[in-house]
């Protein structure tokens, strides 16, 4: 992070830290209904160090919820997809959880893209990890590459979770899906979707303007089936 985005980076935390406190405390009623108040009661504990930063697999740190896990398990198992491409790598838990699940279903290897990827990542014959940005030209042709010598795409949409990037990833990867395959738009919950409603238009605002200036692409919401999900409105199966 460069030094100018510290203080507002930390205002912000400290705002975001400050309003889970009170109503943790009981000073502001959890609204919504008993789905959004969970899911509220899940991400906010992050604060605390819990739930999705408290979450392993392996022993490396994924950041999801379990129920969207289970739901990549089962698309994987459908689906068959030779690659998985994901962007945002962090730790490499998911890479290394969707490794896992190639393993036990005999087929399969993950690409796996971050800026700024921490270390180690662990290393795992079915993961290449590539270091960029999800959308400088030369990651994407590598990317486009690798789905086209693959067969079967799966896209995950994990990185910079603004509505500028992640509309520009959607751009850029949705053609690397097959008919009747998946894009999934991570975070979507944020802004308000019923988390962080200070992030600013986020991953559901990108899905929106996605989805209006095209009809290839629609949400399947057969894949929110265990209620919460962190990713609402952001599985999108290709049509056409
Ligand atoms: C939410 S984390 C990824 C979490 C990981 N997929 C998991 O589930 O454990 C987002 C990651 O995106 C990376 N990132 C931010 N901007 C990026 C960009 N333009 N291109 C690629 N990665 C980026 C960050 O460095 C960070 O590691």
């Amino acid at each position: 992070m460069h030094p100018s985005e510290l203080l507002p980076h930390l205002q912000q935390r400290a705002r975001f830290a400050t309003r889970v406190a009170k109503r943790r405390l009981g000073h502001q009623a959890a609204g919504g209904d008993a789905v959004d108040r969970f899911h509220q009661l899940y991400y906010e504990s992050e604060v605390f160090g819990g739930t999705w930063m408290n979450t392993y697999w392996l022993g490396v740190p994924i950041w999801k919820c379990p129920f969207d896990l289970w739901v990549y398990q089962e698309l994987l198992h459908d689906q068959h997809p030779g690659l998985v491409i994901e962007t945002g790598t962090a730790w490499g838990g998911s890479a290394l959880f969707l490794a896992s699940m190639f393993d036990l279903i005999g087929h399969g290897s993950v690409l796996s893209i971050d800026l700024r990827p921490r270390n180690p990542r662990p290393a795992h014959p079915r993961i290449r990890y590539l270091t960029g940005s999800s959308t400088d030209p030369a990651i994407v042709a590598l990317a486009a590459r690798a789905a086209a010598e693959a067969e079967g795409t799966l896209v995950l949409l994990d990185s910079d979770h603004s509505c500028a990037h992640v509309r520009q990833e959607l751009q850029l990867y949705s053609p690397m899906v097959q008919v009747g395959g998946y894009v999934v738009v991570e975070d979507t919950n944020v802004n308000g979707h019923p988390v962080r409603p200070d992030f600013g238009p986020g991953p559901m605002e990108a899905v929106d303007q996605f989805l209006a200036a095209q009809d290839g692409f629609v949400v399947e919401r057969a894949m929110e089936k265990f209620h919460m999900t962190m990713n609402p409105r952001g599985f999108l199966r290709r049509v056409r």
